[in-house]
């Protein structure tokens, strides 16, 4: 599948948005394809297929133009933390169940049901964690890249990452560090 034709349907490829959102999108499949090729080096055994990694990095985050953040251009109504599961919503109409998935998976280092309900997020209350060894790394490899325009090029060092985590709580923290512990067992 070309995810660009996707993309297409939805956005404006002369906006604003989706520069920010194109360029986002390829430095996170760059940086889980790189993620995923070290980690196959370290379990070989283990089948990671890379194509569908760099399929789904493109539309991880399709749902945002439905969503309500104006300084990286998003003017739709939803709140921001929606828009994994818009995603979903998009990609499963467009009969890409896998992929929806990816989408729905990456916010944060996923959320739970539990604080779905104590944090009275705007979702329906269940699970929303990476599950598939694709799914983890993209839900990382985002961690590493802003959309905020200043600073869309610059890879965030880990510490970075920590501290900016570190509000959501130390589950989120916790969940993040297995993910990291996974792909990146030396940092
Ligand atoms: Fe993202």
């Amino acid at each position: 599948m070309n995810p660009f034709a996707v993309l297409h349907k939805y956005y404006d490829p002369a906006s604003e948005l989706y520069r920010l959102l194109v360029i986002h999108s390829l430095l996170v499949a760059k940086k889980a394809l790189d993620l995923a090729a070290a980690y196959e080096v370290r379990h070989p055994e283990e089948a990671v297929d890379r194509e569908f990694i760099a399929e789904a990095a493109l539309l991880h985050d399709l749902g945002i133009f439905r969503c309500r953040k104006p300084e990286i251009f998003c003017a739709g109504g939803e709140p921001y933390v929606s828009h994994g599961l818009i995603g979903r919503e998009i990609l499963e109409a467009e009969g890409l169940p896998r992929h929806a998935l990816v989408c729905e998976r990456h916010t944060g280092a996923g959320i739970t049901e539990e604080e779905v309900l104590r944090k009275r997020l705007p979702l329906p209350a269940r699970d929303y964690l990476p599950v598939a060894i694709e799914e983890k790394v993209i839900c990382l490899a985002d961690k590493f890249y802003s959309k905020s325009p200043d600073r869309l090029f610059r890879e965030k060092p880990l510490e970075e990452i920590r501290a900016s985590l570190a509000r959501w709580g130390p589950e989120v923290t916790g969940r993040f560090e297995e993910l990291r512990r996974l792909f990146l067992p030396g940092a």
